[in-house]
C-alpha cells in the first residue's frame, strides 16, 4: 500500500530491502550519514546507465558532504549485478561501490510513490519515475524531486541543493536563484534588523526596490 505523499520534514519511513550488495535496512545502512535515495525506470535503460555512471563518479563529493548514494531500480538483484558491468564500462569506472536496490515486485516503488502511470514496460506495468529523496541524518526528509522517465537528471544541482541545505540549516540564510557554494545569501525574512549586526558583522546591502519594502538583505556567505 502506498504511504501518503511525504512532504519535506516528514520522518522517511525505514524499509528492509534486496540489493545488489546484499539485504539492508535503510536506517542501518544510513548510519550517522545523511542519503539521497533515486530510483531508476529500469535496468540497462540508456538514462539510467549514464545516471548512475554519473553518481558513481562523483561518489567523492558525496563523501567530502556526509551523504550516501543508494539507487532503486525494478529489477532483481542478479539483473542490477549484470548492469554494473555496463555501468562501469560506460562511465570508465574501476569499481562500482554503492547499493542498487532490488524493488522488482515494485513494493518500495508503490510505498513510497515512486510509479509514473504514464511510462510503460512491455507488458504494460508502470515504469518508476526519477525520483529523489534526500534524508538528513535524523531521518527526516529534507528535498524531494520527481522527473519523468525521459529526463535524466542533473546530479551537479543535487549537490548543489544538499550544500544549500546544510548551510541553511545552521546559518540564518536562504540561498537565491542559480546560487553556488561560496556566493551571496540572502538574510531570511525572519530575520529582524536590530539582529543583523550581531547575525552578520561582515555587513548586509539592502537592495532598494519599489515598494520600499527592505526584504532583498544580501550578505557574504557565512563561514561555518
Ligand atoms: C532510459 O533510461 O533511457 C529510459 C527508461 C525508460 C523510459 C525512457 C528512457
Amino acid at each position: 500500500m502506498s504511504l501518503k505523499a511525504l512532504n519535506i520534514g516528514d520522518l522517511f519511513p525505514n524499509f528492509e530491502a534486496q540489493t545488489n550488495l546484499g539485504k539492508i535496512d535503510f536506517y542501518d545502512w544510513m548510519a550517522d550519514s545523511w542519503a539521497i535515495l533515486f530510483s531508476h525506470p529500469a535496468d540497462f535503460t540508456p538514462v539510467c546507465t549514464t545516471e548512475l555512471a554519473r553518481v558513481a563518479q562523483l561518489i567523492p563529493e558525496f563523501q567530502k558532504r556526509g551523504i550516501k548514494p543508494i539507487a532503486l531500480s525494478c529489477d532483481t538483484a542478479e539483473s542490477h549485478n549484470a548492469w554494473i558491468e555496463d555501468i562501469k564500462s560506460y562511465g570508465k569506472l574501476p569499481s562500482f561501490d554503492y547499493p542498487i536496490i532490488a524493488d522488482d515486485k515494485r513494493e518500495l516503488a508503490v510505498k513510497l510513490n515512486m510509479l509514473d502511470k504514464d511510462e510503460l514496460n512491455a507488458a504494460g506495468i508502470p515504469l518508476t519515475c526519477r525520483a529523489v529523496f534526500v534524508v538528513d541524518d535524523k531521518k527526516k526528509l529534507r528535498l524531494s524531486i520527481l522527473y519523468p522517465a525521459t529526463t535524466g537528471r542533473n546530479f551537479d544541482e543535487i549537490l548543489r541543493v544538499v550544500d544549500s541545505l546544510k548551510l541553511t540549516q545552521t546559518k540564518s540564510v536562504a540561498t537565491p536563484a542559480d546560487w553556488q557554494p561560496g556566493g551571496q545569501c540572502m538574510v531570511l525574512p525572519t530575520v529582524q534588523a536590530a539582529d543583523v549586526p550581531q547575525l552578520f558583522p561582515d555587513g548586509v546591502e539592502t537592495i532598494q526596490v519599489p515598494s520600499g519594502k527592505s526584504y532583498l538583505r544580501i550578505t557574504a556567505q557565512p563561514q561555518n
